[in-house]
């Protein structure tokens, strides 16, 4: 959180302590907290015993990391019931916490205040087109000198969801020259009106109730493979960001693909984490192939930790808010009760020591694969 989101929850009358030095890397320090009304706490376990609700970016790395969590405790971050170990929420059950992730809110006009995995995906999408201009060899604009004409950079986008639309938008202002393609047609409009061009393959998915896209058939799989084929060749940059919630990413470009490119070409891969967009992505590392250089995208919103942290924090803070006004209290042993509310219910992943999320659920009976969405 920033002190500008602390601020607004101690003006509405809630105690917040930080961890001291908790904002250094986003360039906020404890007197700026300080200023906004927060109590400052020497370390992470005086902040664990100081609070009945923590909130967090990501879930620990193991259950020792942050040290014990007080029974009644409801935590709330970004806790990736898809992903994270899984020893951590089966401890905190045992422990009595509560926790509510962040990016299983769902995505109606209602909750877009709290909505975390958009700020992140524009903070991402707007890095991932600036890291493709940095990393390439070219410039992105059409530039006329006394020396000739440079023609514009291609940038080709899959995926337009909302860091694909945002990396859309920011290639476009750095001049490159824009495609992209998505398996929902109806971003064709968005896509066009960031003044790209929608490229036409014929492949459609069908979308869930939460406009998200379902997996393709192996048959329309194939097509979208083939169809980008001479896009994918033409492309100086390439920004894929194709997921599907709780599976593995779609493999749009293969090794193959990639050989029919130019040398010295770039592509970042933004679905990296959940097993990647292209056949050689390795997540957290940049690989080449061919001359073409493969960046594995990994928490690049990290690299923006000002502005990512601003967003989070007031969503963060829109969000305790609603969750105060719906009613969450804790009794006299201090057990927390979640109000019946159907944007919280969404959000529970452990709670009366129980494993809650449907992710969670999967993972225990082993019916899901190590690597899932974000
Ligand atoms: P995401 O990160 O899950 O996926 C990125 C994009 O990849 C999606 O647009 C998806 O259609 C596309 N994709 C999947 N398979 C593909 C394939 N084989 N080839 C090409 N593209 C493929 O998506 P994100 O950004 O989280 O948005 C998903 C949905 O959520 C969208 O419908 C968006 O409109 C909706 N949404 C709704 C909000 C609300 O509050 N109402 C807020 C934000 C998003």
């Amino acid at each position: 959180m920033t002190p500008d989101s602390v601020g607004r929850l101690v003006s509405q009358g809630h105690a917040v302590a930080v961890e001291s030095g908790a904002g250094n890397g986003a360039g906020f320090d404890d007197e700026q907290y300080q200023e906004a009304g927060a109590e400052i706490q020497p370390d992470r376990s005086a902040v664990l015993a100081a609070s009945d609700l923590l909130a967090v970016v990501n879930a620990p790395r193991d259950a020792e990391e942050w040290g014990d969590v007080p029974q009644g405790t409801v935590v709330v971050g970004l806790l990736k019931p898809f992903t994270a170990p899984i020893e951590v929420f089966e401890y905190w059950a045992e422990q009595g916490v509560t926790a509510l992730s962040m990016d299983a809110l769902p995505r109606v006009s209602r909750a877009q205040s709290m909505d975390v995995l958009s700020s992140l995906s524009t903070v991402i999408g707007y890095r991932a087109a600036v890291v493709a201009a940095e990393r390439l060899r070219k410039f992105f604009p059409l530039l006329m000198t006394a020396a000739g004409t440079i023609p514009p950079s291609r940038v080709l986008v899959l995926g337009a969801g909302v860091a694909g639309l945002q990396a859309i938008a920011t290639a476009h202002r750095l001049g490159a020259k824009v495609e992209a393609f998505d398996t929902r047609p109806e971003v064709r409009e968005q896509v066009e009106s960031l003044g790209a061009a929608f490229l036409t393959l014929d492949v459609e998915a069908t979308a869930t109730q939460d406009g998200y896209a379902t997996e393709l058939g192996q048959e329309a799989h194939q097509k979208e493979n083939e169809r980008l084929r001479e896009p994918v060749a033409r492309a100086d940059a390439i920004i894929t960001t194709a997921q599907i919630p709780g599976q593995r990413a779609p493999i749009l470009i293969t090794r193959d693909m990639i050989s029919g490119m130019k040398p010295g070409s770039v592509i970042i891969d933004l679905a990296a984490e959940s097993g990647g967009n292209t056949e050689v992505t390795e997540a957290g590392r940049a690989v080449f192939h061919a001359g073409v250089q493969i960046v594995g995208a990994q928490n690049l919103a990290s690299e923006l930790p000002r502005d990512a942290s601003q967003l989070y924090g007031r969503n963060l803070a829109n969000f305790l808010l609603y969750l105060h006004q719906a009613g969450l209290t804790w009794d006299a042993d201090h057990a927390a009760s979640v109000p019946d509310d159907e944007i919280v219910n969404r959000m529970i992943v452990v709670h009366h020591g129980q494993l809650v999320h449907g992710g969670l659920l999967k993972r225990q009976q082993g019916g899901v694969l190590g690597v899932a969405h974000r």
